[in-house]
């Protein structure tokens, strides 16, 4: 089975099946990045662009070592250092990139639809990398991925997201990965952290955590975006930590063990205790090493219908 599709824009399009395969392909590419020689030559010949208009360390360094694992020529863009500052669009920073013979773009930027757009102005095989507050699909696929290593299975699993719900394209990307797997999903914030009408994605809203808590298997805590604080959705960080915060004393008084997930960048002592984000239940570090194999997997099965020629002995 291949990917039938040129892009990978959003979770909400893609069906469970298409979701198995990459999380399945992954696992063959977490094999080779536990390796000691942790290369293969899949992509030899292939050209991906990072075009990144927003901060990242995560998925930007995991783009960037997918790419090389696969053993792909890697361009890094950062608008900061680019003709963007003098006022060029994005449409043609795109065609003027695409013009120097790139194969693949991978788009982080603020405006949600900035990797939907490109897809209508090149011809290159487009990895949304976060679109503002709309997506983030490798995100979604590398919990998804980390949440099956663990439990074998996610359908019936009870997961649940706390925090900024409305600002949050990870918030989004788990909902509808984790739905499409068959998992039940819950939501848990300020109420003026919650999107209007989120109920009609499927999912159970709740604004009281130690409700909101019982009898969850997996815990999605979302970094609190502190410049939020200024805009009045939440009136201290103080109190958003003591109704919202993920500390050991509330999890031990349900006397059940979690598993712990954070797309960081953490705020430690904020959203999340430094004693949850180290313990024994906590997959954080295991997501961003996931993440390399999700965007590996990802890059390859877009690649998978096209000639390269060095296709054969794909992982070998
Ligand atoms: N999880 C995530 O997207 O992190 P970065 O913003 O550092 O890429």
């Amino acid at each position: 089975m291949t990917l039938k599709r040129g892009h990978l824009l959003d979770l909400e399009s893609l069906t469970a099946e298409e979701i198995t395969l990459i999380l399945d392909t992954a696992r063959s590419f977490r094999e080779v990045i536990d390796r000691d020689i942790k290369k293969v030559p899949t992509l030899r010949g292939i050209t991906v662009v990072n075009l990144f208009f927003e901060p990242s360390t995560r998925t930007r360094i995991s783009f960037e070592l997918a790419e090389k694992r696969l053993s792909a020529d890697t361009i890094n863009f950062s608008k900061a250092t680019s003709s963007v500052q003098k006022g060029e669009s994005l449409k043609d920073t795109i065609q003027n990139i695409e013009a120097m013979r790139t194969d693949m773009v991978v788009i982080r930027h603020s405006s949600p639809g900035a990797a939907y757009f490109l897809t209508q102005c090149c011809n290159s095989k487009v990895i949304n990398a976060g679109d503002g507050a709309h997506s983030h699909p490798t995100q979604g696929l590398l919990d998804l991925f980390t949440i099956r290593e663990k439990y074998n299975i996610i359908k019936g699993l009870r997961v649940l997201i706390i925090g900024d719900i409305k600002h949050s394209r990870v918030a989004r990307s788990n909902i509808w990965g984790f739905r499409k797997l068959g998992a039940q999903v819950a939501i848990c914030g300020p109420s003026t952290l919650l999107p209007y009408e989120v109920e009609k994605m499927g999912v159970d809203v709740f604004t009281d955590l130690d409700e909101a808590l019982e009898g969850i298997d997996v815990l999605n805590i979302l970094r609190i975006q502190t410049e939020r604080q200024d805009a009045g959705y939440f009136p201290t960080l103080r109190e958003y930590t003591e109704l919202y915060g993920i500390n050991s004393e509330r999890l031990k008084r349900l006397n059940v063990g979690f598993t712990i997930m954070h797309p960081g960048p953490m705020n430690r002592g904020v959203e999340i205790t430094v004693d949850v984000a180290e313990s024994t239940d906590s997959v954080i570090l295991e997501q961003v090493t996931n993440g390399v194999a999700i965007r590996m997997a990802a890059l390859y099965l877009l690649m998978a219908n096209e000639p390269i020629p060095s296709r054969e002995g794909v992982l070998s």
